[in-house]
């Protein structure tokens, strides 16, 4: 019964990210649901393959009678539900986006996590799920320029985004995608929105020519490919998640394990000296 609200610049990869952080928490055993909150230019149900879907968001909007499991596809793949939005013109004219709030809190009792994808920048389209919402993702494209430009660029928008998921007292973090930088310059600017920002980076995801790949052939990159770059990273990503959202710790490899063994055996031996005090 957690939510998660996406946001980000055009094209930054918001939709591939519920797509795929979705399917992430599928695959751990999570009921999972996915919502198409962009209700002008839906492409969620894209990723898994729904391309005109009869019952949507725009059919539950237009009819409050509808029940809205009638709207939910299962996508047995992943094990992903989504509640798609309708790829119809028509559909999307003369909408009362407010009602998306009450869909969203009636369908979400039925899963451990749900995802919401949002339009372009400020969210106006999903705003009415914040009050929902315990956490909000914002993702950042970092494109090759200058890494000043680049502080300047977060800045202007991380902040903002940032300040409508504070206002509504939502947990949030930073995921950035589609990362071509030197892993100095990475650090730099992770550096700089963890300590300057003061919002948590969750993800580092690579620009990998096999994300659209896997969307051409509706299915997310984690599903198609889960060897290939990005799904690592997208995947290292979900388990940082989930240790937020349902306090589980992300799975360790034996050196780590080793380390934290010896640090903990360290910490009990330690633990009279500090009694003392
Ligand atoms: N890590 C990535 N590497 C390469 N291409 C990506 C990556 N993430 C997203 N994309 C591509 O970028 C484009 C925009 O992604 P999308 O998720 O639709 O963005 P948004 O929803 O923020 O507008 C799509 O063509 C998608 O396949
Ligand atoms: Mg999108």
């Amino acid at each position: 019964m957690v939510a998660v609200v996406i946001t980000g610049r055009g094209g930054a990869g918001k939709t591939t990210m519920t797509a795929n952080l979705g399917a992430y928490f599928a695959k751990s055993g999570y009921r999972s649901l996915v919502i198409d909150g962009d209700l002008y230019l839906p492409k969620l149900a894209f990723h898994f393959g729904i391309y005109t879907p009869q019952y949507n968001i725009h059919t539950l909007l237009k009819n409050p009678d509808m029940r809205v499991v009638q709207a939910v596809y299962h996508d047995p793949r992943t094990g992903v539900d989504v509640l798609p939005g309708s790829s119809k013109l028509s559909d999307v004219i003369n909408l009362d986006q407010r009602r998306l709030r009450d869909i969203v809190r009636e369908i979400q009792t039925r899963y451990n996590i749900t995802i919401i994808d949002s339009p372009v920048g400020i969210p106006f389209d999903t705003i009415s799920t914040f009050r929902l919402a315990q956490y909000q993702l914002i993702i950042v494209e970092i494109e090759r320029c200058p890494i000043h430009s680049v502080h300047r660029m977060i800045e202007n928008e991380v902040i903002k985004l940032k300040s409508i998921g504070d206002a509504y007292g939502l947990k949030v973090g930073v995921i950035l995608n589609k990362v071509r930088e030197s892993s100095e310059n990475v650090r730099d600017i992770v550096d700089f929105l963890e300590y300057s920002i003061e919002v948590p980076v969750v993800g580092v995801v690579p620009f990998d020519r096999r994300v659209p790949e896997a969307t051409n052939y509706g299915r997310p990159v984690i599903d198609y490919a889960p060897r290939t770059k990005a799904s690592k990273a997208i995947s290292e990503a979900g388990g940082i998640l989930d240790e937020w959202v349902f306090g589980k710790k992300e799975r360790k490899g034996p050196l780590a394990r080793l380390y934290e063994a010896l640090l903990s055996l360290l910490h009990r031996t330690s633990v009279p000296s500090l009694k003392k005090l």
